[in-house]
């Protein structure tokens, strides 16, 4: 099977080809990517010489359509991906998720390909703290952050071509991941390298929102799961029951590392920060049979604390750089 994979020198992508490269030996993987400061080549390092590379946007629709004409399936994960840099700049927001969005689909219409589209539980906004609800498939998009509304936008299109032209496509929307190769701007990954660095963690707000958390490797089987067995045209959610709030988090992390638990400053809050995301991934376990492996938080945060501490030239050359931007915005409101 040919494989293409947007995105994949990012985060969750470089570990879905990891995971393909290893568990499914009929693949042959390529990679399109744009190598944004998201990417890093390292994180593809591990399966080098078993996949090829490409180094391109996903809104070069030349270069797109001669990838897509050659591949049997594409599986879309590359993105603009963080709220707070859609805050400061929504701009590569637009043009990456749905201009990118809407290149692959007019490829994969042409050349008839399967397509899976990787998407978030923000296009559909966010719950309150005591709210028992859960988003399920049928929950309506209500995104708040320019990143969300982009992401819930490339959705629509992939529904829009799949009812209209018949593409041959599923779409999954997943809860925030952690695990390796994350880039230190996000929540987890920053924290971790801020205490590794000597830097105090920084929590937003009053740190009570809530994510719920999914390890990596759990949300790319459960990729496979749907490419392999899903039901084209459907939504899938993907979620492993991980809720936990932002403050527990940082305090998690400071007692798997040593430190007092209190060693962090609260910072300004995000401009509409979501409260609370929660997913019900019951459709997926029941009619797909996917389970998650990972599901004590607590063991898969030690050992993505030991990622990074094994592997500071991953991130120490970015880390000055993340630093510096954050402290633009940020302020210390203890
Ligand atoms: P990431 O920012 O780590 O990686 C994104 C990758 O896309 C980078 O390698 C980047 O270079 C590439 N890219 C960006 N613009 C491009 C363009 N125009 N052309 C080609 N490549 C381009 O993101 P991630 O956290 O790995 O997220 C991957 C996907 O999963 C995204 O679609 C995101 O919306 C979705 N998602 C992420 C999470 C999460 O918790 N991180 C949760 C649910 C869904
Ligand atoms: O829910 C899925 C989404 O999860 C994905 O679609 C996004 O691509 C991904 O970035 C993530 O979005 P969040 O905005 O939830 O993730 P982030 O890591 O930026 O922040 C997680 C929570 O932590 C959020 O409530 C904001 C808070 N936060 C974040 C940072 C960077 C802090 O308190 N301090 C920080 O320094």
């Amino acid at each position: 099977m040919r494989v293409l994979v947007t995105g994949g020198a990012g985060f969750i992508g470089a570990n879905f080809v990891h995971r393909t490269i290893a568990t499914r030996p009929d693949a042959q993987v390529r990679v399109l990517d744009a190598m944004t400061y998201a990417a890093n080549a390292a994180s593809l390092a591990p399966v080098a010489g078993q996949i090829e590379l490409i180094e391109g946007d996903i809104t070069d629709t030349a270069l797109v359509d001669r990838l897509v004409a050659d591949t049997d399936i594409v599986v879309h994960f590359a993105a603009e991906s963080h709220n707070d840099n859609s805050l400061a700049d929504p701009s590569a927001f637009v043009h990456t998720n749905l201009v990118g969005t809407f290149s692959l689909l007019e490829a994969v219409r042409k050349h008839d390909v399967r397509y899976h589209h990787i998407s978030t539980d923000e296009v559909y906004g966010d719950l309150a703290l005591d709210d028992p609800a859960r988003f399920t498939e049928a929950t309506a998009y209500n995104p708040s952050s320019p990143y969300s509304a982009t992401k819930a936008g490339s959705d629509l299109l992939v529904r829009a071509w799949v009812r209209s032209f018949g593409v041959q496509a599923t779409i999954s929307n997943c809860s925030n991941n952690y695990g390796p190769y994350q880039h230190i701007e996000k929540f987890i990954p920053r924290q971790i390298t801020n205490v590794l660095a000597g830097i105090r963690p920084k929590l937003y707000g009053h740190g009570t929102n809530v994510r719920d958390w999914i390890h990596v490797h759990d949300h790319n089987d459960a990729v496979w799961t749907i490419i392999d067995k899903g039901t084209i045209g459907e939504t899938y959610l993907i979620g492993a029951d991980g809720e936990v709030d932002n403050r527990t988090v940082i305090e998690t992390i400071l007692e798997l590392t040593g430190q007092p638990t209190d060693a962090f400053d609260f910072v300004t809050d995000r401009p509409g920060h979501d409260l609370r995301y929660a997913i019900d991934s019951h459709r997926l376990r029941t009619e797909l049979g996917w389970q998650p492996h990972y599901t004590d938080f607590r063991s898969g945060l030690a050992d993505t604390i030991d990622w990074y501490r094994n592997n500071p030239d991953w991130w120490q050359p970015l880390k000055n750089h993340v630093e510096n931007k954050y402290s633009t915005t940020e302020k210390v409101i203890n």
